[in-house]
């Protein structure tokens, strides 16, 4: 390996292949993982480790791992364990779609987590222990101390926690990455916490390296592969009409005086959508503009770069391969403007209610009164996990949540009349958005609520429907502060399951 990468000369000595290093890796342990939305997870060990799980398997020795990360991998990690079948438990978000879908046959527990609270949670220690990180790192220095690579998620916990640690250190990363993390070593658990002193986004309160033991690290694995950098859809029409909305009652909002010019900071949330809006505020007349959010994708690294966007504070990259390429062409120039920060403080509670953070997330489906469901299509069938959402719907100063008005080529109406799992209670969503327009919530009341969103937000093939319930449950509920008609509640959802679409 490269000796600009791997500065510490003690630590050569620890070199060894993929193969070696998750021999090291005891069955049936738990093992804390890098990675964060598809970026800076380690490429070659978990490939290793799935392999010896497939041959462990075949001699009739399997054994399966209890699997932490910050979010989400890639295929080498997560696609490559649960195929084969190597994962027992896994935490705290998961957007793969091999482990999807044993999630959700029955064959992997899943504790989905707000992404806050994951590193708080492993000190606790009612996790378990944890026996083994296994972290992609950019570089070693001659002091030991770990440059982060392309999301910082949950490392600084995994290297505290674990027994053991093995480093792959990934010759892909840009070595311009180092200078742009901001490590907090200040957190504790209660009755010692104090304030964590951040008061701006772009604020640097901590180190740029992570520090390590060396006593504990057994092996280090030299890689030089790309992260997973999943391409974005093209924004369709529905997603260009949500930003339109947004955008428009943006623009309102600090007319009335209740948000500054440039806004506040800007938590965008994952997937296409969330990437739409971002690029649409590139046609927005906000200026110096900042960001307190979990990841940086596509559309908000445009916003670095048209220079609307001063400065930009998060946890990790989600980039497409073209927006990666860019982006490493030209690390030194948004070095200073980005900060990737441990997701314990990225998704903060207290900082984000400090800041006014602004959060768009997106949403699978809302219902008549503003409760929002954003992990389980018909209330079953995880889709992702919670991720940050709830740290910043709950936080931020307007929670927002934005969806095309349909799913699945219009059988499936996001607008509901009771959400069939509910992420976000009602009281943390302050405004819904559709293609279809954007509904208000603040200051409303439950059936006020229902109006709005059903004649805003509704696509015009669920509208009468949705109003026609809204009316017979006015007379009939139990109760009328929140008209419900028990037995009709679901009816869409199970109605979906039986024939393949809620259409009336
Ligand atoms: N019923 C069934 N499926 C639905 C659905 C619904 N009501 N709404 C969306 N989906 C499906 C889509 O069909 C699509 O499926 P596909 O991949 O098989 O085509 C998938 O969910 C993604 O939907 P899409 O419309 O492309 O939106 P998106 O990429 O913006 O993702 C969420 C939407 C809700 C899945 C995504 O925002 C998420 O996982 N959120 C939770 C985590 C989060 O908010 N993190 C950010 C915190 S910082």
């Amino acid at each position: 390996m490269d000796h600009a990468r791997l500065r510490n000369p003690a630590l050569r000595a620890k070199l060894m292949s993929a193969e070696d290093a998750a021999a090291l890796i005891p069955p049936n342990s738990a093992v804390g993982m890098s990675g964060f939305t598809g970026s800076g997870y380690p490429k070659r060990v978990p490939l290793a480790l799935a392999a010896r799980i497939e041959a462990e398997h075949a001699k009739g020795n399997p054994f399966r791992l209890r699997v932490w990360t910050g979010a989400s991998t890639g295929p080498e990690l997560d696609g490559a364990l649960a195929k084969a079948n190597g994962i027992e438990f896994r935490l705290p978000y998961n957007s793969d779609p091999i482990a999807r879908e044993k999630i959700n046959r029955g064959e992997m527990e899943y504790l989905d987590m707000h992404l806050s609270q994951v590193a708080p949670m492993a000190w606790q220690g009612f996790l378990g222990p944890l026996d083994t990180a296994v972290i992609e790192v950019t570089a070693i220095r001659e002091d030991g101390a770990l440059v982060p690579s392309s999301s910082v998620g949950n490392n600084k916990t995994w290297l505290d926690r674990a027994a053991r640690v093995i480093l792959e250190v990934n010759a892909w990363q840009n070595p311009a990455l180092e200078g742009m993390h901001d490590i907090y070593y200040g957190t504790a658990l209660p009755p010692n916490r104090v304030p964590i002193p951040l008061t701006h986004a772009d604020d640097r309160i901590g180190e740029t390296v992570f520090r390590c033991d060396p006593s504990k690290i057994v092996a280090i694995v030299a890689t030089d592969a790309p992260d997973r950098n999943a391409p974005f859809a093209e924004p369709d029409s529905a997603a260009s009409g949500i930003a339109g909305h947004l955008l428009e009652f943006l623009q309102h909002e600090v007319r009335v005086g209740r948000i500054p010019p440039s806004l506040l900071p800007l938590q965008s949330g994952v997937g296409n959508v969330a990437n739409a809006v971002m690029s649409g505020l590139l046609e927005s007349p906000f200026e110096n503009m900042t960001a307190y959010t979990e990841v940086i994708q596509d559309g908000m690294l445009d916003l670095l770069d048209s220079g609307k966007l001063r400065v930009a504070s998060a946890t990790a990259f989600s980039l497409s391969p073209e927006a990666a390429a860019d982006l490493n062409a030209r690390m030194p120039e948004f070095r200073n403007r980005i900060i990737l920060r441990p997701q314990e403080i990225s998704n903060h509670p207290e900082l984000i209610r400090r800041l006014g953070c602004i959060a768009m997330n997106g949403l699978i489906e809302a219902d008549i009164y503003g409760n929002v469901n954003s992990t389980h299509v018909m209330g079953s069938r995880i889709q992702n996990g919670i991720g940050g959402s709830g740290d910043f719907a709950r936080n931020a100063f307007i929670s927002v949540f934005m969806t095309p008005s349909t799913a699945k080529g219009g059988k499936i109406s996001a607008i509901v009349p009771h959400a069939s799992h509910v992420d976000h209670i009602t009281q943390d969503v302050q405004v819904i958005v559709t293609e279809q327009g954007l509904a208000d919530l603040r200051g409303l009341s439950p059936k006020q609520r229902a109006k709005v969103i059903i004649a805003n937000c509704a696509h015009p093939s669920y509208r009468d429907a949705l109003a026609d319930y809204f009316a017979r449950a006015q007379k009939s509920s139990y109760g009328l502060q929140s008209p419900t008609i028990l037995t009709e509640a679901l009816s869409w959802h199970d109605r979906f399951v039986r024939t393949g679409s809620m259409l009336p």
